[in-house]
């Protein structure tokens, strides 16, 4: 997500604020600034772009001070411009923020705002938090900042420089990470420990719901009701590399870990109890859902994998026809695209080529392109005609995982906003998966309390030359994704078919100690999977089956059992993909291999 950087002390602040931000620049950001409070005035420079281009204005038009805050954006509200990138102030420019994270209540607090005569200048829910402090102010920065941010609803870091209080600086955390440097004569502030370690290796780590003072003597930690909170300090032994990762050793893991607070993201905002999904850049409406022909789905890779999800979500229950296919497929095999269509384009980068490519195709053809993706500002939001995006925040490692998962609910959402337009969704119904959407963030956190079982069993399987995946519906759809998982981070041999396929052809190659990895969780087809189970369990092959955790056969059935938390049959891909992601990740640690880059691969395939 965006980087956060303070500082306070003897120093002159720009210099500190640019190296800090840029010991956050690995984790992607499309814009950068930062404000000095310097003779009873906040100044402001930012630019959208790299930071070099904010270094270049800098230089064109320095700011003396010794107090500052500086940030990096990674787009969530409105497009990476200069003008939304941070810091933010109100309309006297007296109050300056900055802010990582989504506030929840965007929409009727900037009405609110409006309302009351404030002008504001960008898309951003950042800038409200700046009008809504100025409204607040009644000489004591710390009290506004309590007031305005009891007015706010999400999962936010906040910081704010005032003009009149030019000795302190003031933050919050909600949520997204805050963590206070001590140096000597000086103190930091960052959203991340990299950005801190030339300065210093003591640290106190901020927690939800605290108030934070920086003062150049020292911190005071503070909850929001008021009362004061005593936390000791820190020494942060980890490398600069190993501060990067977040302690973890490699990127896929840490965004393996980040998917709990990934999904709350996507959800943020969007589920309003009984009111319909918020899609705040969809702007579909009821007449061209309820005309609509078909829904085509289409992207490479783990995006055309999210896409098959997506495929048996709008069949089953909008009983839309819904076609998904790869990008580079269908691009090429004049597809009977027409006006009156859907396109629902998938892409984490928002920028690989055939993707873009069969968008562009099938807008062409009168089809509405709605862009499903992580990328603000992407090539693929630009040109599409409404965009969902999954805010997983930047994907780092090669191998998708946080972007996969906020792909399938992103795509869940978009099935319960067209259930409502087209009114074949029954209200019952859409409460029961909201409800059950909103539980999910703690289901996956609870798979990821429990490694164990999947890395004894990568342990077992480590050597293995081929892998196979099997499912039916949804659970197919899981095994795909499960398949290419493991063979680009592992290297080993690894296909996934329908259950019911293996019969016709691959059973020949599943001799006795062959892993099998079936993906049982939809109670419609259970029985039949479990024949095609027994097929292979009859081949002697070592069966591990994903199953939910009360799930009472599969035990005796499997060899080793992954367990999930119960969950609604629709939304079973977002907990049964994550074993798969563990043991992936945990084979490829075995053998040895350099996961975060795996060979021949690139992030974004942004050729044909
Ligand atoms: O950025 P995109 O989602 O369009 O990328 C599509 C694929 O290249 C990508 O998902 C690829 O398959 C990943 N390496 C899978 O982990």
């Amino acid at each position: 997500m965006c980087g956060i950087m303070g500082y306070i002390g003897e120093r002159a602040a720009i210099p500190v604020l640019l190296d800090g931000l840029s010991r956050l620049e690995y984790r992607g950001y499309d814009s950068a600034g930062v404000a000095v409070a310097h003779d009873g005035t906040v100044h402001v420079r930012k630019a959208a772009g790299k930071l070099s281009r904010l270094r270049e204005i800098l230089e064109r038009d320095p700011v003396p001070g010794n107090v500052g805050i500086g940030h990096t954006r990674w787009a969530t509200h409105g497009q990476p411009t200069d003008t939304n990138a941070h810091p933010h102030t109100d309309e006297s420019g007296r109050f300056v923020v900055i802010h990582n994270g989504i506030i929840e209540n965007f929409l009727p607090l900037r009405e609110e705002l409006a309302s009351r005569g404030h002008r504001l200048s960008s898309d951003t829910d950042t800038e409200l938090l700046a009008h809504l402090i100025e409204e607040e102010y009644r000489g004591d920065l710390v009290e506004a900042t309590r007031r305005a941010v009891r007015r706010a609803s999400g999962a936010y870091a906040l910081v704010v420089l005032c003009a009149q209080e030019p000795h302190r600086i003031v933050a919050v955390r909600m949520i997204s990470p805050l963590v206070v440097g001590f140096g000597q004569g000086e103190m930091l502030l960052a959203s991340d420990i990299p950005a801190l370690l030339p300065y210093t290796r003591d640290v106190l780590v901020v927690n939800d719901g605290e108030l934070v003072v920086l003062t150049r003597e020292g911190v005071q930690l503070e909850s929001l009701e008021g009362g004061t909170v005593s936390r000791s300090r820190m020494h942060v032994t980890w490398t600069a590399e190993q501060a990067e990762r977040g302690g973890f050793p490699h990127f896929m893991l840490k965004e393996i870990y980040e998917q709990p607070r990934a999904l709350q993201e996507t959800l943020m905002g969007r589920l309003d109890g009984d009111g319909p999904v918020v899609l705040e850049d969809v702007h579909l409406d009821a007449a061209f859902a309820r005309a609509l022909n078909k829904i085509w789905i289409t992207g490479c890779g783990t995006a055309y994998h999210a896409g098959l999800v997506g495929r048996y979500l709008f069949e089953r229950v909008l009983h839309l026809p819904t076609e998904a296919d790869y990008a580079h497929e269908l691009r090429y095999r004049d597809p009977l695209v027409r006006a009156g269509d859907l396109v629902v384009a998938i892409s984490q980068s928002g920028e690989t080529a055939d993707t873009l490519a069969a968008a562009r195709l099938c807008r062409s053809r009168g089809a509405r392109v709605l862009a499903v993706t992580n990328v603000v500002g992407s090539t693929l939001s630009r040109e599409a005609d409404d965009v969902l995006y999954t805010r997983a925040g930047p994907e780092i490692a090669v191998a998708s995982t946080k972007a996969y998962l906020t792909m399938l609910v992103g795509q869940v959402l978009l099935m319960l906003y067209l259930g409502s337009l087209r009114g074949n969704l029954r209200a019952d119904r859409a409460r029961q998966l909201v409800e059950e959407l909103a539980v999910l963030p703690r289901k996956v956190q609870e798979i990821l309390n429990h490694p164990a079982p999947v890395e004894a069993l990568a342990r077992e399987v480590a050597d293995s030359e081929h892998v196979y995946f099997i499912g039916r519906g949804l659970d197919y759809a899981v095994a795909m994704e499960g398949s290419l998982k493991l063979k680009e981070i592992s290297y080993v041999h690894s296909e996934a078919m329908p259950a019911g396929e293996l019969k016709h052809g691959t059973l020949a190659l599943v001799t006795p100690g062959t892993p099998v990895v079936v993906v049982l969780t939809q109670a419609h087809v259970y029985e039949k999977t479990v024949s095609g189970l027994q097929e292979v369990k009859a081949r002697g092959a070592r069966v591990v089956a994903v199953a939910y955790e009360d799930d009472p056969e599969i035990g005796k059935l499997a060899d080793r059992v992954l367990r999930i938390p119960r969950t609604d049959d629709l939304l079973s891909p977002v907990l049964a993909a994550v074993p798969l992601q563990l043991l992936a990740y945990w084979v490829a640690r075995e053998r040895g291999h350099d996961i975060d880059q795996p060979r021949n691969l690139a992030k974004s395939v942004t050729v044909e």
